[in-house]
């Protein structure tokens, strides 16, 4: 079973390849999935700012693409001190396909990881149950 150290070096080799020439911001990615596989992304830019991806959000796509369908623990990294966490908009992406006691690992690589749940970064939150699935 990858261990957070996998999943660490797994965010940070895809964040190398980050296209974020706007923010200068590079975010990396690891999920792992109820397959035990690793899944991960990076943020891309554009141009057109609005339509720029996440991290997470490729990690995700990538989770789905490669067969994973669940979300067991994901480690985002990026660079500063305070820990990366995911915007909010994420953090409902990561709801529709974590639960809620999921575990958050949010890491500034030059300063300490920061562990939270997911139901303590989106307290309250909406997601596929409230319809049904
Ligand atoms: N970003 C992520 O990819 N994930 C996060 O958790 C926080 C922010 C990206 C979006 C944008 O490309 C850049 O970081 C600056 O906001």
């Amino acid at each position: 079973m990858p261990t957070d150290a996998d999943l660490f070096l797994a965010a940070e080799t895809v964040r190398q390849k980050a296209h974020a020439p706007y923010s200068g911001f590079a975010v990396g990615a690891a999920i792992l999935a109820d397959d035990g596989k690793v899944y991960a992304g990076c943020n891309v830019e554009n141009a057109a700012y609005p339509i720029g991806n996440c991290a997470e959000a490729s990690a995700i796509a990538a989770m789905i693409a490669g067969g994973g369908r669940r979300i067991a623990r994901i480690y985002v990294t990026g660079p500063g001190v305070a820990p990366v966490t995911p915007c909010g908009g994420c953090r409902q992406r990561l709801r529709e396909f974590a639960d809620n006691d999921v575990m958050v690992i949010s890491h500034g690589v030059a300063g300490q990881p920061l562990y939270q749940t997911l139901g303590q970064l989106l307290p309250y939150s909406f997601g596929p149950d409230y319809l049904g699935r």
